[in-house]
């Protein structure tokens, strides 16, 4: 049985508001873009490992999979909806804009899924769990978590924190199917410049439809992110070596409650 909670959860977002000062505004678009990323990305890494499964006969590693498969899918079924609040913000000529690029990811993606060998799929998963991993663990070890600096209330905590608790899960994963250095570094990197540039339309079709300037942040959690995320290109990288930042444990503790409240009521 595999050590990872599955938390089904699911947030009542309020209608958005994105009236703030355009430098905040600004700051937030690639949070905003990368939410609207996830009910295409994460079912192509459930599509992934679905295949990735029939070839894995490590029972401990079968579970940590479906496991993984299980957050993924909780995490964009709650991104779906806030992305409805979020595209509700725009005024239908943006709306359809934003709507556009979402077709082209899907599109992308599907095509993945088909004509892909699963190596090359297993390596975007890691290449892009590596990333997302390194952004989490910078988010908690500065407070970011708490200071709901995004809008989405604790969305963001819920799902950076099961990000960094199946943050071993697609490693394994190539290791176990692929297990070479140099495929990881290529096609991770690929992987992980395909997504960016994805966040970066997402980011500049709001920024122009909100007429607000693109911020790039170089605080210091910015600078952990970059530090975190080289070190995966080392070929000693190991996600399960990582030291989990102060107040993970509790986070994942407070949102085993609300699931469990949660189950308690439905
Ligand atoms: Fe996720
Ligand atoms: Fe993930």
């Amino acid at each position: 049985m595999s050590a990872i909670t599955v938390r089904k959860i699911r947030f009542a977002f309020d209608p958005l508001d994105l009236d703030l000062p355009p430098d905040s505004l600004g700051r937030i678009l690639g949070a905003l873009g990368l939410s609207m990323t996830m009910p295409y990305l994460e079912p192509y890494l459930i599509r992934t490992m679905k295949l990735a499964l029939k070839q894995i006969h490590d029972p401990a590693l079968a579970s940590d999979v479906r496991a993984f498969s299980q957050q993924e899918s909780h995490h964009y079924r709650n991104h779906a909806v806030f992305n409805d609040r979020l595209r509700a913000c725009f005024e239908p000529a943006a709306a359809a804009e934003l709507r556009a690029i979402e077709d082209a990811l899907e599109a992308d993606y599907q095509r993945f899924t088909h004509e892909k060998s699963l190596r090359f799929n297993v390596a975007y998963a890691e290449g892009f769990e590596a990333m997302t991993c390194a952004g989490a663990l910078a988010m908690a070890e500065h407070g970011a978590f708490e200071a709901g600096m995004l809008p989405g209330g604790d969305l963001w905590a819920w799902h950076m924190a099961e990000e960094i608790e199946h943050r071993t899960v697609a490693f394994n994963v190539f290791e176990h199917l692929v297990g070479s250095y140099p495929y990881r570094i290529v096609f991770g990197t690929w992987a992980q410049i395909h997504y960016v540039r994805y966040i970066g339309r997402f980011q500049r079709c709001m920024a122009r439809a909100l007429g607000v300037p693109l911020v790039q942040t170089t605080d210091p959690m910015a600078r952990s992110a970059l530090r975190r995320y080289l070190k995966t290109w080392s070929p000693r990288y190991d996600p399960a070596k990582i030291e989990i930042p102060a107040g993970v444990e509790a986070l994942l503790a407070r949102f085993d409650a609300q699931a469990a409240a949660a189950a308690a009521r439905a």
